[in-house]
């Protein structure tokens, strides 16, 4: 499913034209643990759950080509790659442990009824 959403500035002008792409329902993720999705044009995505709260990450960690979906280790918002220990911020995707230090890219997470979307900036 996907959506696409106009937000009007101040002056009530078309601007940042957002798309809605679903990746996943809510029960497709425990609490406490993540899921890896791949979606036609997209890199491979990790979406986190914590509670109610919902992250989406890439899915390759930046130092190497590990799955932190498959590999990683969640503690709270601190992803754990385990092929070096290096460490990002589910939230920011900031690296929070060496040998990581390039950032994950984040995707923002739109929760609707029962469905997880992330907002993709339209190109153009
Ligand atoms: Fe992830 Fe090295 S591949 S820390």
């Amino acid at each position: 499913m996907v959506a696409v959403l106009k937000a009007l500035d101040e002056g009530g002008a078309m601007s940042d034209a957002r798309r809605l792409i679903r990746v996943c329902a809510r029960d497709d993720v425990e609490s406490g643990a993540m899921l890896q999705v791949s979606l036609a044009g997209l890199p491979a995505l990790a979406v986190y759950r914590l509670g109610e709260e919902f992250y989406c990450t890439d899915d390759l960690c930046t130092h190497g080509a590990a799955s932190l979906s498959d590999e990683g280790d969640l503690n709270g918002y601190v992803i754990e790659c385990t092929w070096h220990e290096g460490k990002f911020d589910i939230r920011t995707g900031q690296p929070c442990s060496l040998p990581c230090t390039v950032a994950l890219k984040t995707y923002p997470v739109v929760l609707q009824d029962e469905e997880v979307f992330i907002e993709i900036a339209e190109a153009g």
